[in-house]
């Protein structure tokens, strides 16, 4: 994925800061009225979201970071991603919390939960237990770190969609897990 690191002038680094200083679930709560408001900020949807609609109509194959934008230290991380037609992610998790919204178009994100313990090295037997679709009217979905963050995220439809996530502070080294559940397999997954 090629993720051009820019800034971002229309958003307020220092609120970003202030969040992501702050324990899980309260900076979710106010990590995701803050994605709302900056995917309606129509400064930030001309500045950051109209470049890449005609970049996100030809898009093919696999979702991709258009625009990346992170805090010192891996303290937050601003992702502006393209999900082109049929496009999805593996079945994942985050080592932050997060919160996504949709920009242009929509997506489905499905939910999981673990059924094991935990215990056994590679393994994770999921359950899906929630499905839904996300346009910018929704608002945005959120995700706990690890076991309290599992799912999938894609797009079914003929159009591109665009989204904007924010991710808080990683709580370990990597970035997250992958899971297949057509053999209750889980793994580490690096930082591309
Ligand atoms: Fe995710």
């Amino acid at each position: 994925m090629n993720a051009g690191t820019v800034t971002l002038p229309v958003v307020d680094t220092g609120y970003l800061e202030s969040i992501s200083e702050l324990p899980t679930e309260l900076a979710i709560r106010q990590a995701a009225p803050f994605l709302v408001r900056l995917v309606e900020d129509p400064a930030f949807f001309e500045g950051e979201i109209r470049p890449l609609l005609e970049e996100a109509r030809g898009a093919a194959g696999d979702w991709y970071v258009a625009r990346s934008f992170g805090g010192k230290d891996h303290i937050y991380s601003l992702q502006v991603f393209i999900w082109p037609p049929s496009s999805e992610t593996k079945i994942h998790d985050h080592s932050s919390w997060g919160v996504y919204c949709c920009a242009v178009g929509s997506v489905l994100e499905k939910r999981y939960e673990r059924l094991d313990d935990g215990s056994r090295l590679d393994h994770a037997r999921l359950k899906e237990f929630r499905q839904r679709m996300w346009s910018k009217e929704d608002g945005a979905s959120n995700v706990l770190p690890h076991d309290g963050g599992i799912h999938w995220v894609g797009n079914p439809s003929d159009e591109p969609a665009i989204s904007v996530h924010l991710y808080g502070p990683r709580l370990g080294e990597v970035d997250g897990r992958d899971y297949d559940p057509s053999c209750d397999y889980v793994c580490d997954r690096s930082e591309d």
